[in-house]
């Protein structure tokens, strides 16, 4: 029995810094952060967002027509809201799915997204008639003036998982883990605690202890910052062509690091801009999520899966986002900083736009409001 994607969702903030700005204002040269690090941009959240209204926005479309067969909803995140209650529970509410829902929210760096989506394929090979929403929201942050600060970015990824999927059937993977201290972000700190080098190091590390050495179509790699695709297809026993590695990053470049969604919007990437016809054609997907585990598995494309691939939609997110400036930049992550240590919070409305359709309305002693408009 195929188990595996049958659609896929993907939400990216409207705002967004031009990494020229941000290499000005820090004295750096343009060229470290667009060709060394290969980022061009980098997604920003306004104060109306946060990780459960990027979640809705990703699943709300793919969802409308399987409300009543999703009985699972596993939520990875590395930039939770609440200790206790997961950031599930309120999207869940939102998408008006019914009582009889299990919801998990899942931590393990940026590889929860894979090892939940893994676990839901298996959970719907004993119960065919349940799909399960496997979903990814996060925000990068690492501090203004920090090394990693060239590698933030935010954004959400929905994965709807059933039986015979339309879009991508996906296989059991090989996976490494061991104990490392190459990211982490412990309880007392709003931002990450990181050894660049070193994370650089344990991520091609585990990329060599389980690639395959199979000679894909494509591989897509978990994108901490775009230029890592150069690094990790180097790492490959058979690596891609450049042109190749440059169409499975061409999302990220625009958009940062969305850590748990980071491996599959290279391969929205590759579902966009590949030249090749992709049905029957396998994946190869590696995923690394620091502290550490890497796990590599493939997808195989199905026949047909343009019906559940809007393209042109997708560019278009990508388009239609808007610059800000870097004084703007400064704002939007001092609100974001702030907001997660204010127990009461009614966000400004300078930044809504009809581009929202899901917004934070306010947090009342630590319960979040979400509102529909
Ligand atoms: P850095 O140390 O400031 O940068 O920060 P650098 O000095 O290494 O320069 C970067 C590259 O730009 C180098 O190329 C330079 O040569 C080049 P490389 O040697 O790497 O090929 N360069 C230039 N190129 C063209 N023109 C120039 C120029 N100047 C320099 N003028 C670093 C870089 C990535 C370390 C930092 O941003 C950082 O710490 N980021 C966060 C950590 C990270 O992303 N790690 C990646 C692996 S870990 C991972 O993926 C997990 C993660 O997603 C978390 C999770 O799992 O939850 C992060």
């Amino acid at each position: 029995m195929k188990v595996g994607i049958d659609k896929m969702g993907f939400y990216v903030p409207k705002f967004y810094l031009d990494m020229e700005d941000l290499a000005h204002a820090r004295g750096v040269e343009v060229d470290k952060y667009k060709i060394g690090i290969g980022q061009h941009q980098t997604a920003l959240l306004s104060p109306l967002e946060d990780i459960v209204t990027m979640a809705i926005e990703a699943a709300y479309d793919i969802i409308q027509d399987d409300k009543d067969c999703i009985d699972t909803i596993l939520l990875a995140t590395e930039s939770a809201v609440d200790f206790s209650k997961s950031a599930g529970n309120y999207v869940h509410k939102m998408l008006g799915l019914g009582t009889h829902v299990r919801i998990l929210e899942v931590k393990q760096a940026c590889y929860a997204a894979t090892g939940a989506l893994q676990l839901a394929c298996d959970y719907v090979r004993i119960q065919p008639d349940k799909k399960v929403l496997v979903l990814s929201s996060d925000v990068a942050w690492y501090g203004f003036d920090t090394p990693g600060e060239a590698t933030q970015g935010a954004g959400a990824i929905a994965l709807l998982v059933s039986v015979n999927p339309r879009l991508a059937e996906v296989h059991k993977g090989t996976f490494v883990t061991e104990d490392l201290a190459d990211f982490y972000r412990p309880t007392y700190s709003e931002i990450p605690i990181v050894d660049g080098k070193l994370s650089i190091r344990c991520y091609t590390s585990m990329l060599q202890q389980v690639d395959p050495g199979i000679d894909y179509v494509y591989t897509c790699f978990h994108l901490p910052f775009a230029s890592m695709a150069d690094k990790a297809n180097k790492a490959l026993q058979i690596p891609l062509s450049k042109e190749k590695v440059d169409i499975t990053k061409r999302f990220g470049m625009m958009i940062g690091n969305i850590y748990n969604g980071s491996l599959f919007l290279s391969l929205l990437s590759v579902l966009v801009y590949a030249k090749e016809e992709l049905s029957n054609q396998t994946i190869g997907m590696y995923s690394y999520g620091s502290g550490a585990i890497g796990e590599f598995f493939s997808v195989t494309i199905q026949d047909g899966f343009e019906s559940v691939v809007n393209r042109r939609q997708l560019i278009e997110k990508i388009e239609h986002r808007q610059a800000v400036s870097f004084s703007s930049y400064e704002e939007l992550m001092t609100l974001f900083a702030s907001k997660e240590r204010l127990e009461n919070f009614v966000p400004t409305m300078k930044y809504l736009s009809d581009y929202n359709r899901f917004v934070i309305a306010k947090i009342d002693r630590g319960n979040r409001i979400y509102q529909a408009l």
